[in-house]
């Protein structure tokens, strides 16, 4: 399994040496995007094992591959982003690929910003996929202009959109109760209310004082009265009572077939949402607008997907081999065409994209753009950090009877819980988990 050019019993043909990927990629176009590197890979002489394990954002993923690898079962290649990359690899678990990112010139052909992701102490520690944008606000254009309603750009266009939207008996908005769908709709609006510089002082800076800011109560504010235009009309003025009113956990997925078929008008979400629109025959630009949440238009708020190498497993010239592809600027192209995402190398001409992601590259590109790591997707806390952030805009957001205040200050005592102390003070016994040594850039 492990000598690509180990032959097949009975046959000439060498048997494909066979990888087993740990991903969260399961629904059409992402699966879409997933095979389309197994077909790449296929054509080199390697085998995509298939380990994917469905649930958008990726906990349920990160549970299994904890699992796996603590009962010795761990696959051979996982996707791992982030801060969650870079815990794995202090832990030492992960494959240094500093040979392929040397004979690709990676740091040449990559954005810095990219390599700065996947280096942990001086190493490459995965191979990039894509670049995410997440603070985009999707419009519907066939269901705006059959009740001929202006496209908003701003709030105030929005809540006039909503109202038109709501007499002609469209809900305005899609929505899911999900905590890490509901966070990052939250991630989305912090950074149109905060800015980038604020955000990077909350999110990245960890900085307690950035969390007494007012924007951060009228985020919470917004992200109130945003769910509460995806509430069915009946329900509307019950939302603001004390019992709680709810809107299901539901999939992305569900959330994206509502918007294509009309059933709703605008959606925020990452633009995965796009590439499953593509799936459903939707084009950007013809059949939908992507624009940036109200208030982030210059700003990129990204979450970069990478496959990292698990150590140890034997098949080391696999993986490289793997990673090498997945750098190449051909796959890039094929791969993120249809996953939404953007290509992670400067050198790649996009003008075959979609509208939407020619604009994601060209802000990602430009190095004036304030680019700004999402927060429920890993790029600024690793796994037990970001879930305890969710979990408690998650809370705020479905209990009426929590102030915005009152989860501000709750969101405030979580980081002075999560900041290990400063250099100067002696440190507790045992350092909180959560925080990764190494600060997102
Ligand atoms: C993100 C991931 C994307 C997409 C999305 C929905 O965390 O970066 O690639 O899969 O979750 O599951």
């Amino acid at each position: 399994m492990s000598d690509p050019a180990a032959a097949k019993p009975g046959g000439d043909a060498p048997a494909p040496a066979e990888l087993n990927v740990l991903h969260w990629w399961t629904s059409a176009s992402e699966r879409a995007a997933a095979d389309h590197v197994a077909a790449r890979m296929a054509e080199q002489g390697l085998r995509w094992v298939d380990g994917a394990v469905a649930g958008g954002g990726g906990s349920a993923a990160i549970k299994v591959l904890n699992e796996r690898t603590l009962r010795r079962m761990a696959p051979k290649v996982a996707q791992l982003n982030g801060q969650s990359m870079s815990e794995w690899a202090d832990m030492g678990l992960l494959l240094e690929l500093d040979g392929v990112a040397q004979r690709r010139n990676w740091a040449r052909t990559m954005f810095p910003q990219v390599m700065s992701q996947l280096t942990v102490r001086e190493h490459v520690v995965a191979a990039p996929l894509g670049i995410h944008r997440i603070n985009n606000l999707y419009l519907n254009k066939a269901v705006f202009a059959q009740h001929r309603i202006e496209l908003p750009s701003d709030w105030t266009g929005v809540l006039r959109a909503a109202k038109a939207l709501r007499a002609a008996g469209v809900t305005p908005v899609a929505f899911s109760d999900e905590p890490w769908q509901v966070a990052t709709v939250f991630e989305a609006l912090l950074l149109g209310e905060a800015g980038p510089s604020l955000y990077r002082r909350m999110m990245v800076q960890r900085e307690l004082q950035a969390f007494d800011d007012p924007a951060l109560e009228r985020s919470l504010r917004r992200l109130r009265d945003w769910r509460g235009l995806a509430l069915p009309a009946a329900a509307q003025g019950a939302a603001s009572g004390p019992q709680p009113v709810m809107l299901g956990e539901r999939p992305w997925t569900e959330l994206v077939a509502d918007f294509a078929a009309g059933r709703s008008a605008m959606l925020i979400m990452g633009d995965w949402a796009r590439g499953e629109l593509g799936s459903l025959g939707l084009e950007g630009g013809r059949d939908f607008d992507c624009r940036a949440v109200p208030g982030t238009a210059q700003a990129h708020l990204y979450s970069i997907d990478t496959l990292a190498m698990l150590a140890g497993s034997g098949v080391q010239a696999e993986q490289e081999k793997m990673a090498e592809l997945l750098g190449s600027a051909t796959l890039q192209l094929g791969y993120n065409r249809i996953k939404g995402s953007v290509p992670v190398r400067r050198d790649v001409p996009v003008d075959e994209l979609d509208p939407c992601a020619q604009q994601s590259f060209a802000l990602f590109a430009n190095p004036a753009t304030p680019r700004v790591p999402s927060l429920v997707h890993r790029m600024a806390f690793g796994e037990v950090g970001k879930n305890a952030i969710i979990e408690t805009v998650h809370r705020f957001a479905l209990d009426p009877a929590q102030t915005p205040a009152a989860a501000q200050r709750k969101l405030q005592g979580l980081l002075r819980a999560l900041t290990p102390p400063p250099p100067s003070t002696p440190s507790p016994p045992s350092p909180p988990a959560a925080i990764s040594p190494k600060a997102p850039r």
